[in-house]
């Protein structure tokens, strides 16, 4: 079996190259960048193609596309991200037009602005969003399903684990002296995704026998807020504790200070922004059943051991 990973030199496709590699299956790793090193792909060849300039020449036959390329941040302009989530994935369908598609998506296609309670696939996506990047990943799912019967879209919420760029990153830098500045009243839950659980989803999409459907795929059960953020920090050994501002005070602020970047056009997000408030200030649980009970997915509980080496 011959599997291509797309976004191989970032965080999730490289995780999934290591893992199909260590399974024995071919892999074809595609990046942006022009070269990647060979034990973040597990051994597997590795191509360079950016996604939002033009097709893949020359494209391999394969049996399975594993998609996880994207602009992944929650700033910048809709152009950009668009011209990677859904110009990008359209240039993934054409390029290997015969190969089952594995398109990993986002919890982010689910409503922003009303809490995601144990929500099933078929609440997303929907007609409004807080910024380009869910906007244009609900975009992408929807040319995925027009374009392929035999696809694949996973909707993970907060990958974590080794060589994480997001999750922990942000709450680190958010840490002031004793202080881990959070949002909401700290006791709600939330679906996490370690990065470990959504390779599992994404090598069973891939080389499984069920070769359709959209899927959740998070850790086994949600986790209450205060007690992931308290796990991370005790596993870090930062000595600080979560302090929490009510939702209702850090939305308007987070509106004026994107405002502000706006204007001053800087180019980096700034720390506090709407999406990422929305994300964590209130319940964000998605249900797995269907990735059970269908796609045969065996998750782990949510765990931070080891998060002092990421
Ligand atoms: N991390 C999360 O918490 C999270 C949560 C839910 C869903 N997801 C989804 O998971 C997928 C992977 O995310 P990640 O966390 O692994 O992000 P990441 O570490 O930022 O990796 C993104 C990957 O996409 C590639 N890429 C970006 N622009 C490209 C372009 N124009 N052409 C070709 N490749 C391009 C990057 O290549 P270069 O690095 O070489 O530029 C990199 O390999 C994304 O689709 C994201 O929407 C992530």
């Amino acid at each position: 079996m011959r599997v291509a990973v797309t976004g191989a030199s970032g965080f999730v496709g490289g995780a999934v190259c290591r893992a199909l590699t260590g399974q024995g299956v071919e892999t074809l790793a595609f990046g942006r960048r022009a070269e990647v090193a060979p034990g973040h792909l597990g051994g597997a060849a590795y191509r360079s193609w950016d996604l939002a300039r033009g097709p893949l020449r020359d494209a391999p036959e394969v049996d399975a596309v594993v998609h996880c390329a994207g602009s992944v941040t929650d700033w910048g302009p809709a152009a950009g991200f668009f011209a990677v989530n859904l110009d990008g994935t359209r240039r993934a369908l054409a390029a290997f037009p015969g190969a089952r598609f594995v398109h990993v998506s986002t919890a982010s296609v689910y409503d922003p602005f009303r809490p995601t309670v144990r929500a099933t696939e078929d609440q997303a996506p929907v007609a409004r969003y807080l910024n380009a990047y869910g906007a244009s990943k609900a975009a992408a799912e929807r040319a995925v399903l027009r374009a392929r019967r035999d696809a694949i879209v996973l909707r993970p919420h907060a990958v974590y684990g080794p060589g994480d760029t997001t999750l922990l990153p942000r709450v680190l830098s958010s840490v002031r002296g004793p202080l881990l500045p959070a949002v909401g009243t700290g006791r709600q839950p939330v679906s996490l995704t370690s990065v470990a659980n959504l390779v599992r989803a994404c090598v069973l999409a891939a080389t499984g026998p069920v070769a359709s459907g959209i899927f959740n795929v998070t850790d086994a059960e949600p986790v209450v807020l205060d007690d992931a953020l308290r796990a991370i920090l005790a596993e870090r050994g930062i000595r600080a504790r979560p302090v929490y501002a009510p939702h209702r005070l850090a939305h308007p602020l987070a509106a004026a200070v994107e405002g502000a970047f706006l204007l001053a056009r800087r180019p980096e997000p700034p720390r506090l922004t709407r999406y990422a408030i929305g994300h964590l200030a209130v319940e964000r649980t998605l249900d797995i059943s269907a990735a059970r009970d269908v796609l045969g997915y065996v998750p782990a509980p949510t765990s931070f051991a080891g998060a002092a080496d990421w």
